[in-house]
């Protein structure tokens, strides 16, 4: 039996909503206002779970903090002008924005720090992989495309998304000669994101409803390994009588030389080069980083009773593995797994207590 619902009672029902909304968009709003995170309050939270990268992470969240401050700060002074009207706020709202672009090797944490950070700090995140962006050769409904993955992270609120952290991932694969062999060009690819970068405004049909974004207040981070390009950066130092380490002297036109659009590359004006991790530093992820695969594992164990443990030898040969696989931290998780997948078949339900882990054992497993 089917009644059909009263206009009056559907109008209360859509007010309701729509209040409702409202007030979801005014606390997710509120959450960046009222940001007052320091630099160095993002950075101690940020080393509970990245490891090294000190010189690294000391820039990264200057720049977010600031981002985030500079826009609460311009957003709650145009919400004043325009009303409460938040759309018109955010429209009218313009702030310089610091985007990043993080080098390093693979496994050493460039997503990861973005990823964390972005939690932190409270908005969404969404990664793209930028070696998919050249293939589809369309710049322009790629864009759409992030648009709409911002939109899914912030839960369907188009504010949130349009405040929210895009990570570019290997962004060095767009490099020119990179890809002159596929249909698209490296640069075309690279001028569609400069537009993006820069604040792109598109309307995304939903089909029963059409949302418009804009990429305008959105924090890029770019990340990519960039190999050899130390050798164009000490290269251009000999060049120029310089000394010291290359990675305080990176400049946009080693990027360049690289084969990346220099005006894109002008778009990130914080540049970090990060570490490959060292033996200790992959110990100390599974030790002391909040997210250690190690704990991880210790505490699905728990659940079944067993208290895993390890040697420090046992942590050592696992660090030692990985660091041999040449993958960074990544490396630690399959490493890991393959000790521990037979002990997490056969223990559940007929052990319960102590498992201790030594460096034979380590060895004998792998
Ligand atoms: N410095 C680090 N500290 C703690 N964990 C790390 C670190 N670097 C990498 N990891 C771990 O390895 C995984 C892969 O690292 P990721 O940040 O994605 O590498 P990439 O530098 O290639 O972007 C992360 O999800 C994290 O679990
Ligand atoms: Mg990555």
């Amino acid at each position: 039996m089917f009644d059909k619902v009263s206009d009056h009672s559907r109008q209360r029902i859509e007010t309701k909503m729509e209040e409702m909304r409202d007030q979801q968009t005014k606390e997710a709003i509120q959450e960046v206002i009222e940001f007052n995170r320091t630099p160095s309050d993002l950075k101690a939270l940020i080393d509970k779970f990245v490891i090294g990268q000190e010189k690294g992470k000391k820039v990264i969240s200057t720049a977010i903090a600031f981002h985030y401050r500079r826009l609460g700060k311009a957003l709650k002074e145009a919400i004043v002008d325009n009303g409460d009207d938040i759309d018109t706020a955010l429209r009218n709202t313009s702030t310089p924005k610091a985007n990043i672009l993080i080098i390093g090797p693979t496994g050493c944490g460039k997503t990861y720090t973005s990823e964390i950070a972005s939690q932190l700090v409270g908005v969404s995140f969404v990664h793209e992989d930028m070696t998919r962006f050249s293939e589809v050769g369309y710049v322009g409904r790629n864009a759409t495309d992030i648009l709409v993955d911002l939109l899914v992270s912030a839960g369907g609120n188009p504010h949130v998304a349009q405040m929210g952290v895009v990570y570019l991932d290997e962004i060095d694969k767009v490099a020119s000669e990179l890809v002159s062999y596929k249909d698209v060009s490296g640069k075309g690819v690279q001028k569609g994101l400069l537009h993006l970068v820069d604040g792109v405004e598109n309307v995304v049909d939903l089909g029963r409803e059409k949302i418009s974004l804009s990429t305008k207040h959105v924090l890029f981070i770019a990340g990519g390994s960039f190999e050899n390009l130390d050798t164009i950066v000490k290269g251009r130092m000999s060049r120029q009588g310089m000394t010291g380490n290359w990675k305080d002297y990176l400049m946009t036109e080693d990027l360049a030389v690289f084969g990346m659009e220099r005006q894109l590359m002008g778009r990130f004006p914080v540049k970090v080069v990060y570490d490959g991790l060292t033996t200790q530093d992959l110990k100390d992820i599974l030790i002391k980083s909040a997210g250690s695969p190690l704990l991880a594992y210790a505490s699905d164990l728990k659940a079944w009773d067993i208290d895993l443990e390890f040697s420090d030898d046992a942590l050592a040969e696992v660090a030692l593995r990985a660091q041999k696989e040449g993958t960074g931290a990544r490396g630690l998780i399959s490493i890991l797994h393959r000790v521990l997948l037979e002990d997490m078949y056969r223990l559940p339900g007929t052990y319960a207590g102590e498992f201790v882990v030594d460096g034979d054992y380590v060895r004998s497993r792998l």
